[in-house]
């Protein structure tokens, strides 16, 4: 069983039930998404995505702008409704009562998606998205605090988080009073005390100089070497992908161009676009 499973999974955007289906088939039948978009309005964020992500995995979704890769991951923890298709995302075993192994995302109900989230996926931005007026380690505690986690033990908890992050000394400190790479370490702890099973990263480390993002980079490899979670990192960066990537899937105007180890991608490229990719990370 894959932890991340998306069934035949399209997108059209603003659209009702038909007309999503126009626009759909008229991707089926070839045209691209900016056709589609130029002939009848509608945006199409993803067509017809086959995707299964194992557990453990370090999976980046790689693609130029507007290819869909934020769309196709916040499908993940539902923060998007696809037009068709299925998602599906594996229980955890604390979760697991003996009954079906995976949850369907999809039929979710407003408090069960709200428990889904908490205790399955948590997040990291790229803007880092941390709360102004909370301390740092207020801001690693905060989704144990949700949990209702009682402080003394949620802050040891974050402290844990900010000293394997490679953060000392800024408890008490303000978001403003950091550099933004130190904010995205904050960003990462935060993701890390929750304990997810499953950690989104959309862009995370692309608005860091390239020397701290290099760090980062170094500090997420060192840290999924421990932990091994299924982490699902979005980049527009072929150099990142192949560096942090034990798998890297392609997508294209809202297709799934390819998926599988980078070297797979380096050695049967299913396309020019993946082939120039690929060019571009070994020159
Ligand atoms: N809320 C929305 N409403 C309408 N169209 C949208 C919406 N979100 C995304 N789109 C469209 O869907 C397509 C995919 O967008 P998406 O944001 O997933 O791309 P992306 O690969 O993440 O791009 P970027 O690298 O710029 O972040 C684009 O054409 C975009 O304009
Ligand atoms: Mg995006």
């Amino acid at each position: 069983m894959s932890h991340i499973r998306l069934q035949n999974v399209s997108k059209v955007f603003d659209a009702t039930p038909e007309q999503a289906q126009t626009a759909l088939s008229m991707m089926a039948d070839g045209m691209s998404s900016r056709d589609v978009r130029e002939q009848t309005g509608f945006s199409v964020g993803l067509y017809d995505i086959n995707l299964a992500i194992e557990k453990g995995e370090l999976h980046c979704i790689m693609g130029l702008s507007g290819s869909g890769k934020s769309t196709l991951v916040r499908h993940i923890n539902r923060l998007i409704d696809p037009s068709t298709g299925k998602i599906w995302v594996d229980r955890v075993e604390d979760d697991f009562h003996g009954h079906e192994s995976a949850i369907n995302v999809l039929e979710l109900g407003d408090a069960e998606l709200q428990t889904f989230r908490q205790n399955n996926v948590s997040m990291v931005f790229q803007h880092f998205g941390l709360v102004p007026h909370m301390t740092i380690v207020q801001n690693v505690a905060y989704g144990l605090r949700v949990r209702k986690m009682p402080k003394a033990k949620r802050h040891e908890i974050a402290r844990h988080w900010l000293n394997e992050v490679g953060l000392h000394g800024v408890e008490t400190s303000y978001p403003d009073e950091l550099s933004s790479g130190m904010q995205q370490r904050v960003g990462l702890a935060r993701a890390l005390a929750v304990d997810t099973p499953i950690i989104l990263m959309d862009e995370a480390f692309s608005a860091l100089d390239p020397l701290i993002r290099s760090e980062l980079q170094d500090q997420l490899l060192n840290l999924q070497a421990k932990l091994n979670k299924t982490i699902v990192f979005i980049t527009h960066d072929i150099d990142e992908a192949v560096k942090l990537g034990s798998h890297i899937t392609i997508l294209n105007g809202g297709r799934l161009v390819q998926t599988g180890t980078p070297q797979d991608l380096q050695n049967n490229p299913a396309d020019d676009y993946v082939a120039r990719f690929m060019v571009a990370n070994s020159a």
